[in-house]
């Protein structure tokens, strides 16, 4: 058995904290051998609800949880911590889009920011699940500028494992068998979902998939996948977001098989002209906690469009939050 891990949560008591926080305590991130301590945030009024979550976190008795903590102070809920997860904010509603949220939760990203700096472990690694994710990350890594530039993620591993889910059903595979699947850009209905560069079985996707189908339905399903589901739901996704946001934090603790390919928002370093400093969903690789974008990669005209739609709805955000980008 390893010695334990601490793994703060924001947001703890809501949706995604209620989905996120029993998967990580029974091993499903970071493995069986992995204990963790949760160190879970919430606003001061939801500090009854996050009482009652403690509770039943006890009451699973899981073996890997060697503690847990409920706080409304960031800075209790971020000392040592080796893994970060920031989810608490406000989600959208029906007549929203995502980056409507940015002057109601972009703030929240500035004091977490300061706070992970101040207090977190040395070798910290942050996932900003919050929506507008990828400025709220920004905001947070500006905040935050102790903390090297590689640690500060945003998450569109849901949107990889929706595209995934949509070209599984459509050719009859098994979603397993989808990979390679990478997502570019903001999470928001400019992302691009790269069918050029996926794979089904090994076999490339539009060597086995109709072209007009991926450029049309398929991705105008996985970009707007959020806004279904809170339509069908009347509330935003949580446990396909929670599942993902696992997801995402155990690629990077576990790495990426041989040849494989996975997708997380980080902070460009000017790879395939995507201006340095934005939070910009690649594809990528990781190894022990880094990452790397994949080079190489073949974008065509079509790919080219998409990506340079989804660079200047981010470059608007960065605009739009530059007053609190320290
Ligand atoms: P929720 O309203 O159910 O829960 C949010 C919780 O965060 C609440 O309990 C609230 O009290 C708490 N909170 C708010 N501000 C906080 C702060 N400053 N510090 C600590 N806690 C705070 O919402 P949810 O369904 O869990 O969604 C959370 C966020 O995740 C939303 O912004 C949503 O849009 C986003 N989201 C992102 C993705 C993605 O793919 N990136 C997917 C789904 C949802
Ligand atoms: C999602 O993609 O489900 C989330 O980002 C929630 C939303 O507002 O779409």
């Amino acid at each position: 058995m390893n010695a334990p891990i601490r793994v703060a949560v924001t947001g703890a008591a809501g949706n995604i904290g209620y989905a996120m926080l029993f998967r990580l305590a029974s091993g499903d991130c970071y493995g069986k051998n992995q204990p963790i301590i949760l160190q879970c945030l919430e606003l001061t009024p939801g500090m009854k609800a996050l009482e009652g979550v403690a509770m039943e976190l006890q009451d699973s008795a899981f073996p890997l949880l060697h503690g847990i903590e409920i706080t409304d102070d960031a800075n209790v809920a971020f000392k040592g911590a080796n893994q970060a997860f920031l989810v608490g904010s406000r989600p959208r509603t029906k007549d929203m889009n995502r980056a409507d949220l940015i002057t109601a939760n972009g703030p929240i990203f500035v004091g977490q920011g300061k706070a992970i700096a101040a207090n977190a472990a040395s070798d910290v690694r942050v996932l900003v699940v919050g929506n507008p994710c990828n400025t709220n990350a920004l905001i947070a890594m500006h905040a935050g500028k102790a903390v090297p530039r590689d640690r500060w993620h945003a998450m569109t591993r849901l949107d990889e494992n929706r595209a995934k889910a949509q070209l599984a059903k459509k050719t009859g595979a098994l979603p397993g068998e989808v990979t390679n699947m990478a997502i570019w850009g903001n999470h928001s209905d400019t992302m691009f979902p790269d069918f050029n560069n996926a794979k089904v079985g090994g076999a490339s996707v539009p060597s086995v998939v109709d072209r007009a189908w991926l450029e049309g339905e398929f991705l105008k399903t996985v970009a707007t996948r959020g806004k279904a589901i809170i339509e069908a739901r009347g509330a935003s996704s949580a446990a396909s977001a929670a599942a993902a946001a696992i997801d995402h934090m155990a690629t990077l603790w576990n790495g990426t098989a041989p040849g494989e390919i996975s997708s997380m928002a980080v902070c460009s370093n000017g790879a395939y002209g995507v201006p340095e400093g934005l939070i910009f969903s690649f594809p990528v690789t990781a190894s022990a906690g880094n990452w790397s974008v994949v080079e190489g990669l073949e974008l065509d005209e079509f790919a080219r469009a998409r990506i340079a739609a989804t660079t200047a709805e981010l470059l608007s955000e960065r605009e739009t939050v530059k007053d609190l980008l320290a």
